[in-house]
């Protein structure tokens, strides 16, 4: 059997670890890649790896003709979070007949903020006999996915809680200038104000997505302002020193209602200094379930081994818009990747 054919619509810096990830493995080959930045376009995607040698595959910002000469089996689509933006990306993609898997977090569980776009991907997959997948860490999987699976042993649930906590020393500069660390309070909120900080994109998503999966009508889904996390004593990472009073990083909760009880709530702190990264989840019921991953998944890994993963998955799967609800159990394929495919 030939190897899977990938085309990477999306260069940045998710893109280009997915890159490096694929490179590794076997059974599987990066055909084309596309992205708009101007120091990429037109260069050899090694040479923008970083990589030795060059991979004779040169970054194009022109979409279709990537496509139609590269005709790969599917597409790994890194570009933005939100489905008003990636929609005629994605659907420049699914035209060429060609499967999706994206890390735009509103496709996560696009029925919530999209519905209308939604229907209209899942038309177009079918109509083109593809499917379209948004994945990654967080959304699409560890405040979703596993805490849908984790309600599988359960009898009765009375409420969830997914806890994520991570140390954003150990994280990329721009991440940490994302979550506003080493600001004053002030600088803070007029950056939450003019939208450069945007707090964590997905809460929503997951929260609908795991009310989706055990049918629970939710009243309402509420993400609370992102708020900030101020250093009680001087902390840093490799690039930024936060003072005491400053901001380290920020804090964001957001929770489903149900007959005015807060029925799912889901509570991201990603800040330097933070003690204990862990992710846990608790679920109270019969019988109540607490987990507890320590240290919490590293994001950036966590995403490309979720998307590479998900690869198999994706192309055995019926035409489409899928969630990450709708694909079997998630696993990990370590082995040559045309080994999880059906026959
Ligand atoms: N679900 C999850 O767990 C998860 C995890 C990680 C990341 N994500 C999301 O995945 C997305 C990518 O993350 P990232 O860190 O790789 O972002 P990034 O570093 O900004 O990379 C995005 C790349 O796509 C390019 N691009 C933007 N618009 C494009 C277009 N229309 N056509 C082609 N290329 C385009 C950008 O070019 P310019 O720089 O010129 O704009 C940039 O090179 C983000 O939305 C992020 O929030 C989700």
């Amino acid at each position: 059997m030939e190897e899977i054919k990938v085309v990477l619509y999306g260069v940045g810096a998710v893109g280009s670890l997915i890159a490096k990830f694929l490179l590794e493995k076997s059974g599987v080959r990066i055909v084309g890649a596309i992205d708009v930045a101007r120091d990429k376009v037109g260069r050899d995607l090694g040479e923008v790896l970083g990589a030795v040698k060059k991979l004779g595959v040169i970054i194009s910002d022109d979409v279709d003709a990537v496509f139609s000469k590269t005709k790969p089996d599917i597409a790994i689509h890194t570009t933005s979070s939100y489905l008003a933006e990636t929609y005629s990306q994605i659907a420049s993609i699914i035209k060429h007949g060609v499967n999706v898997i994206s890390t735009c977090e509103e496709l996560s569980y696009p029925y919530y903020s999209e519905p209308d776009l939604a229907k209209k991907l899942d038309g177009l997959a079918k109509k083109h006999d593809v499917s379209v997948l948004g994945t990654g860490i967080n959304p699409g999987f560890l405040m979703d996915t596993l805490v849908i699976t984790l309600t599988a042993a359960c009898q009765r649930i009375e409420r969830i809680e997914a806890v994520r906590v991570m140390n954003a020393a150990t994280r990329r500069l721009p991440f940490q200038k994302k979550i506003g660390a080493g600001l004053t309070m002030e600088e803070f909120r007029q950056k939450i104000d003019m939208g450069e900080i945007t707090g964590h994109v997905g809460l929503e998503q997951s929260i609908a997505m795991i009310a989706d999966a055990i049918a629970w009508r939710l009243d309402k889904i509420e993400a609370e302002p992102a708020e900030p996390v101020i250093a009680k004593k001087p902390v840093k990472s490799d690039f930024i020193k936060v003072e005491a009073g400053k901001v380290a990083g920020l804090r964001q909760r957001a929770k489903g209602v149900m007959r005015n009880r807060e029925v799912i709530v889901l509570d991201f702190q990603a800040y330097i200094g933070a003690n204990e990264e862990y992710d846990a989840i608790t679920i109270e019921g019969v019988p109540t379930i607490k987990q507890k991953i320590q240290p919490c998944i590293h994001g950036d890994v966590g995403t490309v081994a979720m998307v590479v993963n998900a690869i198999p998955k994706v192309l055995n799967a019926p035409a489409g818009l899928l969630t990450m609800k709708d694909l079997p159990v998630p696993s990990a394929a370590l082995e040559d990747m045309r080994k999880y495919l059906k026959a």
